[in-house]
């Protein structure tokens, strides 16, 4: 089926095709019990990013029952995907398809598997390419590997009950909490974002442009979103989120979106004292359990986490070939 399998391309989403990649999305999320892709991919879908993405997609019979989501703006890291087949449409060889259409796309894009004369397709097929698997469900491992990917970065979802005790945050001297001023912090934040991920340049390299168009979804909380300064100079934050509305079939979740301190200030309890202040705002907002994602090597973070009671929920899987 492989064979016959057409994948279309496009750049552009309309606002239909909008809602029937939500649809499918939704659709294997609740069979599979982890949704199939990340927020990030989800905004972009919804709103479009920077620089286009590219859209592709398997219809049967008019119905969109495959589709990834193909992002080449990494030019060193190499460009990253995310894939959803339909549940009922599964074995038959349109996970494949796609990732060796992802493959072709990332290889056309990609200025280091530029070839003179353009590379053969049996080339660009074994090009590399990245691709996230939420969930780590053993097909995604099955057709990744099967296609020559390593597993090589695992991101943990841990979770808490809210209603677990919540001490006080302690905070060093001089050291005072307050919520995020929209317009007036904007600058100021990028820059420690910057700095206290340095070593992680998915969340490192938020520019201004990444803030604001959180600060424009309807979950956004400037009073969840808590900086720590002294003397006026910001020295870490906690983004807090709220997950799940009318629009979700479950219970509002609280999230611990971007917890970031400044390498400066690390060593003086914060990261602590501010989690706890987060954690206790979202718990004033009459939520039960609270989330993270974490990467499984960042030993300091899960350390911390699992002090404050946290505990591995789920796993994502990054796959990499090339
Ligand atoms: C992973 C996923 C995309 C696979 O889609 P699919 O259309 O069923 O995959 P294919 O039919 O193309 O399978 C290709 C190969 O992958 C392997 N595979 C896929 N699903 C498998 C399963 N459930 N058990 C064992 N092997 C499996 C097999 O080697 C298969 O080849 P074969 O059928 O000739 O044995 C689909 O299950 C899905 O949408 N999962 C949720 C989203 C997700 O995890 N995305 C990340 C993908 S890396």
């Amino acid at each position: 089926m492989t064979a016959t399998t057409p994948v279309q391309r496009s750049t552009h989403l309309t606002p239909d095709e909008v809602d029937e990649v939500l649809a499918l999305a939704q659709a294997a999320g609740d069979t599979d019990g982890a949704y199939p892709l990340s927020e990030h991919v989800v905004l972009h879908v919804r709103h479009g990013g920077d620089r286009p993405a590219i859209h592709l997609y398997v219809r049967e019979a008019g119905r969109l029952v495959g589709y990834a989501h193909v992002d080449t703006t990494d030019v060193i890291e190499g460009a990253s995907a995310e894939l959803v087949v339909h549940p009922m449409f599964r074995r038959h060889g349109l996970g494949r398809a796609l990732v060796v259409a992802a493959t072709d796309a990332a290889a056309q894009h990609d200025p280091l598997a530029a070839q003179p004369g353009g590379a053969a397709t049996s080339q660009r097929s074994s090009a590399r390419l990245r691709l996230w698997a939420h969930g780590d469900h053993p097909s995604a491992s099955a057709l990744a590997l099967s296609l020559g990917f390593r597993r090589a970065r695992v991101l943990w979802q841990m979770r808490r009950s809210l209603y677990a005790p919540l001490p006080a945050p302690e905070l060093p001297v001089g050291v005072t909490l307050r919520g995020f001023r929209p317009g007036e912090d904007d600058e100021g934040w990028v820059a420690l974002n910057a700095r206290a991920f340095a070593d992680l340049p998915d969340q490192g390299r938020w520019t201004l442009r990444d803030l604001r168009v959180r600060m424009a979804e309807p979950w956004f909380d400037p009073g969840g979103f808590i900086l720590a300064e002294r003397d006026g100079a910001l020295m870490g934050f906690h983004w807090t989120k709220v997950h799940g509305n009318a629009s979700h079939d479950h219970a509002p979740i609280g999230e611990v979106y971007v917890l970031g301190i400044d390498p400066a200030a690390h060593g003086l309890g914060l990261g602590r004292a501010l989690s706890l202040a987060g954690l206790r705002y979202l718990r004033g907002r009459g939520l039960d359990q609270a989330m993270l994602y974490v990467d499984e090597a960042n030993v300091r973070a899960v350390a911390l986490y699992q002090n404050l009671g946290f505990a591995r929920w789920s796993t994502d899987v990054l796959f990499q070939r090339g």
